[in-house]
């Protein structure tokens, strides 16, 4: 009895100490997250294709893209305090809206690769790959996180197929931008 009133305490100052006592999220919250990943993402986007070889440039998108990365886990956070959908649709719904964005990040990314020569001319290259590499962790890690609160295993394959499309732009970029150093 005593060992399970500690317990129970314990676990109710880690809650308090974590600053996110147990706050279930929902649908609403998923979707609203998506949307400053997407808005986000054009700012990134405007910012990559804009990139003419500066050092402005270059830390113009690591701060998108460090943005970018938090908003990714947030999204990831929320997505893992929310509840499995409830019905298809409300899956079919937020993978349609990430579609917006995955046109956005692969777009983005392959302008990144065609640019590779930019970073290289101003010692860019291994800080751009290293972004790559954390936002591509990130944006995979959302992704995955919507899978696993989908039950209909026919539309856990959709978002498993965004999963491997990011995978494989980010992979492409990076192997791109590193045969250019
Ligand atoms: C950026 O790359 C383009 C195409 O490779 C090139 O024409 C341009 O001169 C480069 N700019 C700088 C500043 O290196
Ligand atoms: C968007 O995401 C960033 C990074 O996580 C966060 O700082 C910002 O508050 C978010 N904005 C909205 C409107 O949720
Ligand atoms: C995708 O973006 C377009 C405009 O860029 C917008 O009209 C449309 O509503 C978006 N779709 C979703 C599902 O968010
Ligand atoms: C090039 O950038 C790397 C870090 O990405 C740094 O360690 C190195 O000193 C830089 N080289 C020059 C010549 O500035
Ligand atoms: C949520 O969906 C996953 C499949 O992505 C399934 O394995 C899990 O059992 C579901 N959880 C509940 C509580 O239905």
């Amino acid at each position: 009895m005593v060992h399970l009133v500690a317990v129970f305490s314990f676990t109710t100052l880690f809650a308090l100490a974590m600053g996110t006592p147990l706050i279930k999220r929902d649908m609403a919250t998923i979707q609203s997250d998506i949307t400053n990943i997407s808005s986000l993402l054009v700012t990134w986007d405007n910012d990559v294709n804009a990139f003419s070889g500066t050092a402005d440039g270059a830390s113009a998108i690591h701060a998108d893209s460090v943005a970018l990365e938090s908003a990714f886990q947030q999204a990831t956070t929320d997505t893992q305090a929310t509840s499995n959908f409830t019905t298809d649709m409300d899956a079919l719904l937020v993978l349609g809206q990430m579609e917006n964005s995955s046109t956005l990040l692969v777009g983005g990314l392959t302008q990144i690769a065609e640019k590779g020569a930019n970073f290289t001319s101003i010692n860019g290259t291994a800080a751009i790959i290293s972004d790559l590499s954390s936002l591509g962790a990130a944006a995979t890690g959302f992704i995955a996180a919507i899978g696993d609160i989908i039950t209909d295993q026919e539309v856990v394959a959709q978002a498993t197929q965004f999963e491997t499309t990011w995978s494989a732009a980010f992979g492409d970029a990076i192997s791109d931008l590193q045969t250019g150093l």
